[in-house]
Formats: structure tokens, C-alpha cells, sequence
């Protein structure tokens, strides 16, 4: 029981932290910072740029990431869907594998997705 104290004060320190780090973000945000701060979004943007062997600019206008025009970017929240549907309704047993666009893009935007006729 006497080590509570500490452990609390530890995650005292961590909420505060938090607390702390999220105020930053807010005020970036109201600065009009290029990006937002939902870090998550941006880990899993960095991640699909590296399935796909591309940059930001692939699937946005990378001067307003509020811009959702470019076909590149369509095409990837109807694939997205696809691997939400696959991970969640398909590949479902006990030691499934996570699909991610990896799986079929294999590092490229384009790929060779049909067999060749000889
Ligand atoms: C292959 C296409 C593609 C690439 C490459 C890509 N994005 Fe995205 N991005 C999307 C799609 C689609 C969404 C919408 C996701 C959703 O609605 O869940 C999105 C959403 C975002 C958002 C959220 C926009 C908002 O309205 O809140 C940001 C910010 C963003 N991307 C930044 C980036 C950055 C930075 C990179 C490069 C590291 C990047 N994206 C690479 C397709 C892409
Ligand atoms: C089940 C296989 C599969 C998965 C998983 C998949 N894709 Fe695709 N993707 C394809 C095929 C096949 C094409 C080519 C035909 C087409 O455009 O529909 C393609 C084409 C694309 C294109 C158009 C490329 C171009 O320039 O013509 C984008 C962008 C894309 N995918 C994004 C994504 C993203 C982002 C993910 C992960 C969230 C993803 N895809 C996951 C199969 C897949």
C-alpha cells in the first residue's frame, strides 16, 4: 500500500502530460497549422503511403489536406472499406492475418492484378 502514492503520482504526471500535449495540438489547430494533430490519422497516412510506394501528394493536394477531390484519393476510402470489410467479416479465425493494402499492393499504386494469358 505504500507504493501507491508513487504510482498514482506517475500517472498523475502521464494524465497531465497529456493533458498538456493535447492543449498544444488544439492551439496549432487554431494557428492553421498545415496539419492536424490527430496523430493516429497521420501514422496510419504515413503507413499507407509506404503500402502503396507513394507520397501525400498521390491522393491530396497537399496545400489543403480539406481537399478530397483527386480521384487517387476516392479510389483509396472505397479500398479502405475493402480491408475494414476484410479484417472484420473475412479473414476472422483465431490466428488471422491483419490485412492491410500491403497485401495486394506490394509496395506500388498500380500492379499487376490479373493473371497473364499465355
Ligand atoms: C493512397 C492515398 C493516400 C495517401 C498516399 C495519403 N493519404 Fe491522407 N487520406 C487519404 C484518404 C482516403 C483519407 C480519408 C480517410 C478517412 O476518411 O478515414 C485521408 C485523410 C487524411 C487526413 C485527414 C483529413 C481530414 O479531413 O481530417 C490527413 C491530414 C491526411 N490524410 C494527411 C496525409 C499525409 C500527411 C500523407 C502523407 C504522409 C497522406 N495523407 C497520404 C488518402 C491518402
Ligand atoms: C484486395 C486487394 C486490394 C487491397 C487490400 C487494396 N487495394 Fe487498392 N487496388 C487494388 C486493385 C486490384 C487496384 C487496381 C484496380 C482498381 O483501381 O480498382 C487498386 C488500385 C488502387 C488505387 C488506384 C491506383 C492508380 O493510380 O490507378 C489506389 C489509390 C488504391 N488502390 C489505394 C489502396 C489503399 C489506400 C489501400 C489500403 C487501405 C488499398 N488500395 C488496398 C486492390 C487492392
Amino acid at each position: 500500500m505504500t507504493r501507491f502514492p508513487a504510482i498514482f503520482g506517475v500517472f498523475l504526471g502521464l494524465f497531465f502530460m497529456l493533458y498538456m500535449l493535447s492543449l498544444e495540438a488544439q492551439s496549432e489547430q487554431k494557428k492553421g497549422q498545415p496539419i492536424e494533430a490527430d496523430m493516429a490519422m497521420r501514422e496510419y497516412m504515413v503507413d499507407i503511403s509506404k503500402q502503396l510506394g507513394v507520397s501525400c501528394n498521390y491522393c491530396h493536394n497537399v496545400n489543403n489536406y480539406k481537399d478530397t477531390s483527386m480521384p487517387t484519393y476516392a479510389i483509396s476510402k472505397q479500398h479502405m472499406r475493402i480491408v475494414h470489410m476484410l479484417n472484420t467479416e473475412g479473414f476472422v479465425g483465431k490466428n488471422a492475418m491483419k490485412v492491410d493494402c500491403y497485401m495486394c499492393h506490394q509496395g506500388r499504386a498500380k500492379f499487376k492484378y490479373k493473371m497473364p494469358k499465355d
